[in-house]
């Protein structure tokens, strides 16, 4: 069976992607006829329902976007995804993650602090650490056309947020090749999806990789699977090709594996990942003191959290489920649970690990991928999805869900994961996390929220370096280039200086 999703992903990347512009091998009526078979034998025939009409070039499209998916396979992930298996209720037991597999930024002491730091850029000046950013989503809710790591948040310097990262990792370059003097490379691979990948390529080719080297820079694809319909058909787009979708965040595993990436990490001799999602405008990219701490726990998955902002907040929670580690989301969690204290700080929270959803791996788990990546399972995304009826060849414009996308998550991985190879650590919210999920105007993850967090965290860094910023109402926050400092280092040269906000700091001077 992962034999089946595997052979899917690799083909489609390879020869669904090419055949969208190239013209496409024509099959032969006999290869025709036996795919049709197979496909009518899985109940799934509907899919060939109007080849009569199509020309043959839409007609070998047709042929060879669906015979790289087993419709057996997909049946069973759709029924099974439909219908999930009713398990016996059993007492669900919650417990926070042990001391000994966590940290936080807030209390810990600074010395420690310090010495993750400088192990992880050690990692990082051996060029040890590549980056992973999960960039296959499609953004419905921010309602933006183009890819999300494209999107303006309304910065002065109008930086889109790959920029923010590039930069970000162009600058650790820097500060690692101070360590002993040798250039130092943190490989970028960024996961794209049928929809973003030709406009992330052409963004990034239009921005000339935002300084970095183009060689260091990968842009790969993730998977596809049909979207369903609610009685468990593959649906179709037009009358010569199926609905498909990306396959969550979870696709990130195979990926790595099919598009040749991890290939590329044995190659460089990379040791430690970071993986990230793009919509957070303070992501510390390829973080140090992250990459440090993991690597000195030895762990093979660590994870950032921030602190849960209270009881109602909705957010997922990292903790122990049933003794291993394992996201619950807010809506699984009682009141009760919800509101506990920690015994050991009790205005705290017992249960406030909030998941940010950035990830540290070790290059010897990637290894493993092959032996646990058929059990991840698959989600349901209840969606409009527009379509063609497959009896009339209407066009359906849906009002309601009419079907489901399958989504694997990335964080399932995690209860596979022995404890003692996990760990978290908390870090500051207003230092590191700050989604971009919804359009303008909506006053919560949204752009202007993004861009406030951006100013105020760049304010702080210059006050703290001794500078005086001058606010007034409206007039708050400077945007601190991430090419002068990557973390609020390197700005002792603002000591005693007045700064106007809003205002940017584009260079040393
Ligand atoms: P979200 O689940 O927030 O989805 O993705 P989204 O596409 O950004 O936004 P909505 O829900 O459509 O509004 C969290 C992260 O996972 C990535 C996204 O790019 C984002 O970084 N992702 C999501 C993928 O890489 N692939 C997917 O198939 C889905």
């Amino acid at each position: 069976m992962a034999g089946a999703i595997k052979e899917t992903v690799s083909n489609l990347i390879e020869k669904f992607q090419g055949s969208a512009e190239e013209a496409p091998r024509e099959p032969s009526a006999e290869e025709f006829q036996q795919l049709q078979q197979k496909y009518a034998d899985a109940g799934q025939g509907h899919v060939f329902a109007f080849v009569d009409e199509l020309k043959p070039v839409e007609k070998a499209r047709l042929f060879h976007q669906v015979s790289n998916f087993d419709p057996t396979r997909i049946n069973e992930l759709a029924t099974t995804a439909l219908n999930p298996p009713k398990t016996e209720q059993t007492t669900v037991s919650l417990e926070p993650l042990p001391d000994v597999a966590t940290a936080s930024i807030l209390d810990s002491d600074p010395s420690d602090i310090q010495r993750w730091y400088d192990e992880g850029l050690k990692q990082v000046a051996e060029n040890k650490v590549a980056v992973v950013l999960m960039a296959g989503g499609q953004g419905t809710r921010l309602g933006s056309s183009a890819p999300k790591g494209c999107f303006d948040i309304g910065l002065l310097s109008q930086k889109s947020l790959f920029q923010l990262q590039a930069e970000r990792i162009s600058k650790l370059q820097s500060l690692a090749q101070k360590v002993n003097g040798a250039e130092a490379t943190i490989p970028w691979y960024v996961m794209t999806s049928g929809p973003t990948r030709k406009p992330t390529e052409e963004f990034f080719e239009k921005h000339g990789y935002f300084g970095l080297n183009k060689n260091n820079v990968t842009i790969f694809e993730q998977g596809v699977l049909p979207c369903i319909s609610n009685e468990g058909k593959i649906m179709l787009e037009t009358k010569g090709k199926a609905a498909v979708a990306p396959d969550g965040n979870g696709g990130i595993y195979q990926a790595l594996v099919t598009s040749g990436v991890r290939e590329d990490m044995r190659r460089r001799g990379v040791q430690h990942i970071h993986a990230y999602c793009v919509d957070n405008s303070l992501v510390k990219v390829a973080d140090p003191v992250f990459i440090g701490f993991a690597a000195s726990k030895d762990v093979d998955i660590a994870t950032k959290v921030v602190r849960k902002r209270n009881a109602t907040e909705s957010v997922g929670l990292i903790l122990l489920k049933n003794g291993k580690p394992d996201v619950v989301e807010y809506s699984e969690i009682d009141k009760d649970t919800a509101e506990a204290k920690d015994p050991k700080q009790p205005d705290v929270l017992k249960y406030r690990a909030a998941n940010i959803v950035n990830h540290y791996y070790s290059f010897r788990f990637l290894e493993s991928i092959e032996t646990w990546s058929h059990k991840l399972p698959h989600h349901v995304a209840r969606k409009k999805i527009p379509c063609i009826d497959p009896s009339t060849g209407d066009v359906v414009k849906p009002e309601k869900p009419n079907g489901v996308k399958l989504e694997q998550f990335v964080f399932d991985v995690f209860p596979m994961t022995p404890l003692d190879k996990f760990a978290s650590i908390e870090v500051r919210r207003e230092d590191e996390f700050s989604p971009l999920k919804n359009a303008r105007g909506t006053g919560e993850d949204d752009p202007d929220t993004s861009r406030r967090d951006i100013m105020n965290q760049g304010q702080r860094w210059i006050e703290k370096a001794g500078g005086v910023v001058i606010t007034d109402g409206e007039a708050f926050g400077v945007e601190v280039s991430p090419l002068i400092s990557y973390g609020g280092e390197n700005l002792e040269f603002l000591k005693g200086r007045e700064i106007k906000a809003p205002a940017i700091l584009e260079k040393e001077e």
